[in-house]
């Protein structure tokens, strides 16, 4: 997959892309992350790319030029297919869902604002999606542009080493994961549940599967509400 990001403080990507899964991801070549500076698509000598809001107000406006320029540039560099955002809090919310989606995309373009955002004139005139983490208001894009690099790469085929850690893992199945535990065994009071040092496998599997519906049901509720009902004739498919 090749991730394109278009940002005003592209070196922040840096450690995210240096370390960990992300890193691996690109050194397997499952991925390709290429950050261009919007800067370096302003005509402008001072590299200036916002300018006051008309009407007044708080704040600057990332200006359009700068963002068509660099959209016209980049976005033919990514393959046919790739889907394309704006960073935006009014976005489609980010989920596991939504995220698996993206794992699909031959590629993504993402587009980081800043300051009061985009001049409208960016929404309106190029084919972008727009797509949010959260309702919450960061301070740019960038943040929230890492945070889909990481959801979505992680999911790529090949990435995480054992495929069952991102099947069995929070929300892919409507419901939190279950517990985990490792050495020692017994630690400041507090016991690993003896089943998981039975060596009965049938037994674990029952009760990590039990412990994830408990825990669901605890801290998150809503997850279990929103599943499809069971299949009343009793087909599991
Ligand atoms: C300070 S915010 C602009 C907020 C905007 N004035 C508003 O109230 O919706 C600057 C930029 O950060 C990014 N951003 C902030 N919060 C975000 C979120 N929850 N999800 C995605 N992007 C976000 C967007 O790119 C946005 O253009």
């Amino acid at each position: 997959m090749r991730i394109d990001v278009i940002s005003l403080f592209p070196a922040m990507f840096a450690g995210v892309l240096g370390e960990s899964m992300l890193k691996i991801a690109q050194d397997q070549g499952a991925v390709a992350v290429h950050v261009h500076d919007l800067r370096d698509y302003t005509l402008d000598p001072h590299r200036k790319v916002d300018d006051r809001p008309y009407g007044g107000g708080p704040g600057m406006v990332l200006a359009p030029d700068p963002v068509f320029r660099a959209y016209e540039a980049i976005a033919p560099l990514g393959p046919p297919g790739a889907r394309r955002f704006l960073l935006s809090p009014g976005g489609r919310r980010l989920d596991q869902a939504f995220a698996r989606e993206l794992a699909t995309a031959p590629g993504l373009l993402l587009v980081c604002g800043h300051y009061e955002g985009f001049d409208e004139r960016i929404r309106r005139g190029l084919p972008l999606e727009e797509l949010s983490i959260g309702d919450y208001v960061l301070t740019g894009g960038e943040i929230p542009a890492m945070v889909v690099l990481d959801a979505v790469i992680r999911l790529l085929p090949g990435v995480v080493g054992d495929p069952a850690s991102v099947i069995e893992e929070s929300f892919s199945d409507g419901r939190l994961d279950c517990p985990h535990y490792t050495r020692p065994r017994a630690y400041r009071g507090m016991e690993v549940p003896e089943v998981l040092l039975s060596g009965d496998h049938a037994r674990i599997e029952a009760w990590r599967h039990e412990q994830a519906l408990l825990r669901t049901r605890e801290l998150r509720r809503d997850l279990l509400e929103a599943r499809p009902a069971p299949d009343p004739s009793g087909d599991p498919s």
